[in-house]
C-alpha cells in the first residue's frame, strides 16, 4: 500500500471493511496496473484536480491512459479495457474518431489560433441553427459550467434582476448556480423539510450563498409550479436540466414537467435557460427543444458538441438575449446594458474545427449513431436481466442510454418519481458494493469513474458489449463469492 496516494491509503481500508478477499483484489489491481500507480504517485507532486483527483468522482486507483481507440483505451502497463467512463458522456462517437480526426488534420496547417474571426465559426454556428429550433445567435465558450454561467449573466443584464430559480439535486456546472443545492453525491447530504422552502445549501467549499440569489425548487413536484408563479416578479431566469440523471429513467415525467414549467415561464415572461450540457443532440437531433416541443430562451451545449475532446460550449438562443455579448465595437457599450462573458480563446482554431467535424457527423449520422447506442444498452439490459434472473443477484441496467446509465444492485422503487425519494432508495450498503465493484471490474477489462458509470458510445462494438456484460457477470459472481455484496 506504500505506493498508494495517502487518500487511496485512507479510502481502502474502509472499502475493504476487514474482507481479506476484497483487499486481494486491491492488491491484484495494483500488481497489474504498476505503471498507472507509480504515474499517479509522481503526479501528487505537481498536479492537483486533474480528472484523476476530483473529489467525488475519480476512481481510486486511476489509470494513467496510453492511448484510446474505439470504445476501448489502452494503460500505461499496456492493459486494454472497455471503456465506460468515456469522459463523461462527452466521448459519443467512442474516441479518436477517423472522420473528426482526419478533418482537425486537414484543417490545421491554416495556421489560425485564437482571438480572430474565420469562416469555421460562422459554419458551426448556422450548422447549430440548422439543427435546433427557433435559435437565433449562438456564442462559444469552452465548458458546459461557463455557458449556464454566461446564459445567467445575460439573463440578469436583461432582465436587470438578480434571483435566479434552480432546480434541488440538478448540477449545472463549477459555478455558484451549479454548485447549489446539487445533487446529493456532490453534497454529501439530503435536504429534509418542507419543499415548498428549500434551504439554500452550497455543496462545496468555497461557494457563497446568499439566500436571496436563488429560488431553490423541487424537482417534479406540482410546489415549484405555484412557487415559480409566487416569485416569477423578482426572477432574471429558470435555470432547467430537462432530463437530470435521476430523472433518466422516467423521462416521460421529465418532458411534462419541462412543458409545465416552460408554460408557466412563457406565461409569467421569465426567461427559461435549458442546460442541456449532458442530453442536448442526445435526446433528438434538435436537443431537448425538439424532444420536449418547448422553446426556451436559452440552451447551453458541451459535452458531445467538443470534438477529440478539445473543449467547446455554446449558447444558442434568442438574440434578445445572446447578443448582449456583442459590443458593436464601442467600449461605451459596455456600460450600456452589455455583459461581458468572454474569454481569451473561447471559439478558437482548434476547438471550432473539432466541434464542427464533430456536429457535421452527429447531424449526418443522427439516427444510427442514436440507434447504435440504444442497441447497445438493450443488449446489456438484458444480458443482466437473464443474469439476474438465473443467478438470484439483483444487478441491473440503470438509467436511459440517451443519458447516463449505471450498474445498480438491489435499488428499491422510489415511492414517487422525484428528486429525494429516488435518492432515499439508493442504500449506503449499495453504494460501498457499487465502489468495490469497480476493482472486480477492473481486474475484467472494464474501466469506469468511482461507481460503475455504463456509458456507452455508438463506437462500442458487439464483441465489446458481449466481453463487457461477461466480464460484468464474472465480476459479481466473484464479489458474491467473496461476501462484497451488499445492498
Ligand atoms: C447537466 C450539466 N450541466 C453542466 C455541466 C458542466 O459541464 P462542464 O463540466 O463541461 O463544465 C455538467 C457536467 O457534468 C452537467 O452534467
Amino acid at each position: 500500500m506504500k505506493e498508494l496516494s495517502p487518500a487511496e491509503r485512507a479510502a481502502i481500508p474502509v472499502l475493504c471493511a476487514g474482507n481479506e478477499h476484497m483487499a486481494a483484489v486491491i492488491e491484484q489491481v495494483i500488481a497489474r496496473q504498476k505503471g498507472s500507480v507509480a504515474a499517479h504517485r509522481r503526479s501528487l507532486n505537481s498536479l492537483s484536480g486533474t480528472p484523476s483527483m476530483l473529489s467525488y468522482e475519480a476512481p481510486l486507483l486511476p489509470l494513467c491512459v496510453k492511448s484510446a481507440k474505439g470504445g476501448r483505451i489502452t494503460d500505461v502497463d499496456g492493459n486494454e479495457y472497455i471503456d465506460c467512463h468515456l469522459a463523461y458522456t462527452a466521448t459519443i462517437l467512442g474516441h479518436n474518431p477517423p472522420q473528426v480526426l482526419d478533418a482537425v488534420k486537414r484543417g490545421l496547417d491554416a495556421g489560425i489560433d485564437a482571438g480572430h474571426l474565420f469562416e469555421e465559426q460562422v459554419d458551426l454556428a448556422e450548422l447549430v441553427q440548422s439543427m435546433v429550433p427557433d435559435v437565433e445567435r449562438v456564442a462559444f465558450f469552452h465548458t458546459g459550467g461557463e455557458a449556464v454561467s454566461a446564459a445567467t449573466r445575460l439573463c440578469r443584464a436583461t432582465k436587470r434582476k438578480t434571483r435566479i430559480a434552480k432546480f434541488e439535486g440538478c448540477y449545472h456546472g463549477s459555478n455558484e448556480v451549479g454548485l447549489h443545492n446539487t445533487w446529493m453525491a456532490l453534497s454529501g447530504m439530503l435536504q429534509a423539510g418542507s419543499l415548498d422552502n428549500i434551504m439554500t445549501m452550497a455543496a462545496t467549499a468555497g461557494a457563497v450563498t446568499r439566500e436571496e440569489e436563488y429560488l431553490i425548487l423541487p424537482y417534479n413536484v406540482d410546489v415549484a409550479l405555484e412557487l415559480l408563479r409566487q416569485h416569477a416578479h423578482e426572477l432574471a431566469c429558470v435555470v432547467m436540466d430537462p432530463a437530470p440523471p435521476f430523472m433518466s429513467i422516467w423521462l416521460d415525467d421529465a418532458k411534462r414537467f419541462v412543458t409545465d414549467v416552460g408554460a408557466i415561464c412563457d406565461e409569467m415572461d421569465v426567461p427559461l435557460i435549458f442546460d442541456e450540457v449532458v442530453c442536448g443532440f442526445r435526446l433528438a437531433e434538435g436537443g431537448a427543444r425538439q424532444w420536449s416541443g418547448h422553446k426556451p430562451q436559452m440552451s447551453c451545449f458541451g459535452k458531445v458538441v467538443s470534438g477529440l475532446g478539445v473543449p467547446l460550449s455554446m449558447v444558442a438562443g434568442d438574440a434578445k438575449y445572446v447578443d448582449r455579448i456583442s459590443t458593436g465595437g464601442l467600449f461605451r457599450d459596455a456600460m450600456m446594458g452589455k455583459a461581458w462573458v468572454a474569454s481569451t480563446g473561447s471559439g478558437n482554431f482548434v476547438s471550432v474545427l473539432a466541434s464542427l467535424a464533430q456536429m457535421r457527423y452527429l447531424k449526418e449520422h443522427h439516427s444510427s449513431l442514436m440507434a447504435r447506442i440504444d442497441s447497445n444498452a438493450s443488449y446489456l439490459r438484458e444480458r443482466l436481466s437473464h443474469f439476474a434472473a438465473k443467478s438470484g443477484l439483483p444487478v441491473s441496467l440503470q438509467g436511459n442510454s440517451r443519458l447516463q446509465m449505471q450498474l445498480s444492485i438491489g435499488k428499491k422503487e422510489p415511492e414517487s418519481h422525484t428528486y429525494r425519494d429516488m435518492m432515499a432508495s439508493s442504500s449506503q450498503e449499495a453504494f460501498r458494493t457499487l465502489m468495490a465493484m469497480v476493482f472486480y471490474l477492473r481486474l475484467n477489462n472494464i474501466y469506469t469513474k468511482i461507481i460503475p458509470t455504463m456509458n456507452l458510445s455508438a463506437a462500442h462494438t458487439d464483441e465489446d458489449m458481449s466481453m463487457l456484460a461477461d466480464g460484468i457477470e464474472r465480476a459479481v459472481l466473484q464479489m458474491d463469492k467473496d461476501g462484497m455484496l451488499l445492498w
